[in-house]
């Protein structure tokens, strides 16, 4: 019987599994049974934006994190597919930072083009991946929302494409159970048009913080304060714009700062960043990392060190996105079809402590950048992925770094 190979979601990372898959079958191999399972009603992950938040229809925690009008964050130079351009997919030249919905329909066109949607079961969320050690199988237990019923079937391999930027890490500062405005966590933000008029409080400094702190002001927000843990962002924002030191509490609708100040605002937005969170995978199989560059744990930043027929795709933080999930898609294929073998545990463990010693020297941005690029190199280098210009790309990040930077 030919290997059975499950793949856990579809948005980007699980997609670039399954076109992996089958451009080895179009070039003649001979390729596993896949099934890919996805607990919402389409393909595209995060990108599959939904007004929802809090549970979907079927009950099911909401995935998406993205709101009505997100752009692109990074450059598009920077995220194409190596065997599927912007050019090809719209026939004429577009924009470096395209709305959400244009970076949707451009990773659906690679998809629908190879062909690949009837590996996918669609409203299937896996409840729960156990290993089977006498066997060598793991059992996968599926929630078919469709047809109402729970169901376990048996796989070789299991890829872990779950994503983890959708199980908000919500902190509590004292006050905040009597705060007499609105508290959300970024993963519940939809539409900025809500806070027009209002004085909004930011937590965070990253890439939440930056974006929805400014599509708030665009659509019209009084004012907006940003509350830094560790460094204010220090851009040259516009004068209803103001970065404060740590927050301390709040009492009624005022917050208080380290620095002794306060502001009274109507609402707080919790851009404090997301949890890897796995609810279906039992403690032994369950990837436990910070959200950093060299992913704890995983050799080559895909195998699981614990137990080297379980994969995890695009778990670590992500300057690179849809061509390092494609990297890494192309060579755990590759391993999956005997081309590429494994080293002994010592050595599976030994890697990803090199890597991350290499990650905490690095200097700056730019040199995580680089290091990441370097990385999708290494995997690209030791599969049939169609090799790009990497140095073009990490060009693109750094160019898009400095430019944030001026003011
Ligand atoms: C707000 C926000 C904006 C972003 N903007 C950009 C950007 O501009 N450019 C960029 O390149 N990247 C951006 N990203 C990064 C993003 O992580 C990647 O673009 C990409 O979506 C990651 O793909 P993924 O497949 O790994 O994970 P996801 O896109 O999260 O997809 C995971 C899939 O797994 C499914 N799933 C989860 N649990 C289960 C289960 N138990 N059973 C079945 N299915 C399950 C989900 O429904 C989902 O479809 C952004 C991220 C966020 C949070
Ligand atoms: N338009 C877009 O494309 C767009 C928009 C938004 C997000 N994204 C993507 O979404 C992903 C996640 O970004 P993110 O900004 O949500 O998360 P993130 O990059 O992980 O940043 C989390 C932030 O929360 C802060 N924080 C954590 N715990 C805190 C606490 N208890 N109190 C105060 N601050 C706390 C951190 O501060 P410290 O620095 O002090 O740790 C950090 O500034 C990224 O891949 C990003 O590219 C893209």
């Amino acid at each position: 019987m030919s290997k059975r190979v499950a793949v856990i979601g579809a948005g980007p990372s699980g997609l670039a599994q399954l076109r992996a898959f089958q451009s080895a079958k179009d070039k003649g191999a001979d390729i596993p049974d896949i099934v890919c399972f996805e607990k919402q009603s389409d393909w595209g992950g995060l990108w599959n934006y939904s007004w929802r938040t809090g549970l979907d229809d079927h009950g099911e925690p909401v995935h998406g994190s993205m709101y009505r009008y997100l752009w692109s964050n990074g450059p598009k130079e920077g995220l194409e597919f190596a065997d599927y351009s912007f050019e090809e997919h719209f026939g004429r030249p577009i924009a470096s930072y395209p709305p959400r919905a244009v970076l949707f329909d451009y990773i659906e066109g690679r998809v629908k083009k190879s062909g690949v949607r009837h590996w996918i079961r669609f409203n299937s969320a896996v409840r729960q991946v156990s290993y089977d050690e006498h066997e060598g199988m793991f059992h996968v237990t599926v929630q078919d929302h469709e047809k109402g019923v729970e169901y376990t079937e048996e796989f070789d391999h299991v890829i872990v494409a779950s994503g983890h930027f959708s199980t908000p890490n919500v902190p509590e500062y004292p006050g905040f159970d009597t705060f007499k405005g609105r508290i959300l966590h970024a993963h519940d933000f939809r539409d900025a048009r809500e806070f027009s008029d209002k004085d909004i409080l930011i937590l965070g400094t990253s890439y939440s913080a930056e974006d929805i702190g400014s599509q708030c002001w665009k659509y019209g927000c009084k004012t907006v304060t940003v509350a830094h843990r560790t460094a204010p962002m220090g851009f040259d924002w516009p004068a209803n714009w103001q970065e404060v030191p740590a927050l301390e509490s709040v009492d009624g609708r005022t917050a208080f700062f380290k620095d002794g100040t306060s502001k009274q605002v109507d609402a707080i937005i919790l851009c404090t960043g997301y949890r890897h969170h796995f609810p279906f995978l039992p403690d032994d199989l369950r990837l436990k990392t910070a959200n950093r560059l060299a992913a704890a744990d995983l050799y080559k930043v895909v195998v699981y060190v614990g137990n080297p027929d379980l994969f995890y795709l695009g778990m670590q933080d992500q300057w690179y996105t849809f061509n390092m999930f494609d990297a890494q898609a192309w060579w755990v294929r590759d391993v999956i079809l005997g081309r590429i073998s494994l080293p002994d545990a010592a050595a599976l463990k030994a890697d990803p402590i090199t890597r991350e010693a290499t990650e905490d020297a690095l200097a700056d941005d730019y040199a995580c950048i680089a290091y990441q690029g370097a990385y999708t190199k290494e995997l690209i280098d030791e599969t049939d992925y169609p090799s790009f210009d990497i140095e073009v790309a990490n060009q693109a990040f750094n160019k898009w770094k400095k430019h944030k930077k001026r003011g």
